[in-house]
């Protein structure tokens, strides 16, 4: 089986090698606009690697990567993400990616053309969305009744060397943080005021991570989880993550003054993207590697009835920054991520996943993704919480 990798950046990377060591995988294609990544990651895996520098606003060029390919791992920004899933249905290209951006709608918009087409695309599986998604589906299945599913996401990582950082991309984050967030509050889709303190709590998340304060902001989840896990009576579904006083003191700012907008603007005799101008100034995920110590832990809470008991259950996957670095070079994060998406690339590769369509983790059966989980280095747990 052949696999195209379309960016191979700090994620990317780990995606690729994940994959390489399957024996169902005879080659890994890296596509990148930047060579030397690409030489580099190669490098790394040795004769089932396929160099080849692409930038994919080539069309044609990247149509022709894609249709010499079974299946593609989309690691770029999601703003490609429609563009590269239409080419797919011409070139008959199963597909994964990682997120959303605003196009989520686009996205599961091509379900019954991928259906019809006779292929795959698995759509906004890293670990966030993605993982957290797969642990909701989980615990639906297990509970009775299902009132509530909250994502919450925490890391208590120290920094050097940075006083204010962001463990993905800045300017992605920052979006998050400043947007109204999208919540299913009382069974309706409502959007909230962004940095609410109204919308935020402390939550004890599992040691070694402990208690944190946890913002709701924009997430695909939020969305997803009402969209396809509504059956059991859910009332509420969102998500929340811990970001600590710096980071927030920053947005604030930058949302005051307008500054967190891609739109260009003139200013001094240059035109430059507000956005991006902020973002240039933080640490890229990849200047972070080797630089935090600490866990993050990524996970969702069900609460509803079990056994026909009030019952809270928060199911979780928790990496040591210091330990993704000693096994891939890279933060906690980006090996949490790379490694779940890896997981549903080999989850289709083993023959998991036969049904055809655009598939959202919660449309996928839990119990193969989960064992791969575990056996690729991200396990996760489960916890009972006081109900
Ligand atoms: N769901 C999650 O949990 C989660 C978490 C973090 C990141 N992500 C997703 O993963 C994506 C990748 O993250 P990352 O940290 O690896 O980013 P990165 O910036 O390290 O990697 C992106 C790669 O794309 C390449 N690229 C950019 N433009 C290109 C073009 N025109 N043609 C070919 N290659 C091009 C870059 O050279 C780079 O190597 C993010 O954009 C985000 O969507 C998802």
């Amino acid at each position: 089986m052949r696999i195209l990798h379309l960016g191979v950046g700090a994620v990317g990377e780990v995606i690729a090698r994940t994959v390489a060591t399957e024996d169902a995988v005879t080659n890994v294609v890296l596509a990148d606009i930047d060579a030397q990544r690409v030489a580099e990651v190669a490098g790394k895996i040795g004769s089932k690697a396929v160099r080849l520098p692409l930038d994919v606003t080539d069309t044609a060029a990247l149509r022709r990567a894609l249709a010499d390919a079974d299946f593609v791992v989309n690691a770029l920004v999601p703003r490609f993400n429609t563009g590269i899933m239409r080419l797919c249905l011409e070139t008959g290209t199963s597909y994964l990616d990682m997120a959303g951006d605003n196009d989520m709608d686009d996205e599961i918009a091509l379900d019954e053309q991928f259906r019809q087409a006779g292929l795959t695309a698995l759509v906004f599986f890293g670990i966030d969305p993605g993982a957290s998604d797969v642990f909701a589906r989980c615990l639906y299945d297990q509970f009775d009744t299902v009132e509530s599913l909250t994502v919450l996401d925490g890391d208590n990582a120290t920094v050097d060397g940075y006083e204010i950082a962001a463990s993905f991309s800045p300017a992605t984050m920052i979006e998050e943080v400043a947007a109204s967030p999208p919540g299913f509050v009382d069974g309706v889709m409502t959007e909230r005021e962004s940095m609410s303190a109204a919308n935020s709590f402390e939550f004890d998340f599992p040691a070694p991570v402990g208690r944190l304060r946890v913002w709701n902001t924009d997430h695909e989840e939020s969305v997803l989880m009402p969209r396809y896990l509504a059956g059991k009576g859910l009332r509420n579904a969102n998500f929340f993550i811990a970001l600590d006083e710096r980071f927030m003191e920053l947005v604030r700012v930058v949302h005051t003054l307008r500054l967190d907008s891609r739109q260009p603007i003139e200013f001094g005799g240059g035109r430059f993207a507000p956005l991006d101008f902020i973002a240039s100034r933080l640490p890229r995920a990849v200047d972070l590697a080797g630089k935090m110590h600490g866990h993050v832990c990524v996970g969702a809470l069900a609460e509803g009835t079990l056994g026909g008991k009030p019952a809270r259950r928060y199911m979780y996957q928790v990496t040591a920054h210091d330990q993704a670095f000693a096994h891939m070079g890279v933060q906690g994060t980006g090996y949490q991520t790379g490694l779940s998406a890896a997981c549903a690339v080999i989850m289709w590769v083993q023959g998991h996943v036969q049904e055809k369509g655009v598939l959202a983790p919660e449309r996928v059966d839990p119990q193969p993704y989960l064992d791969l989980m575990g056996r690729h280095g991200v396990p996760w747990q489960v916890v009972d919480l006081p109900a």
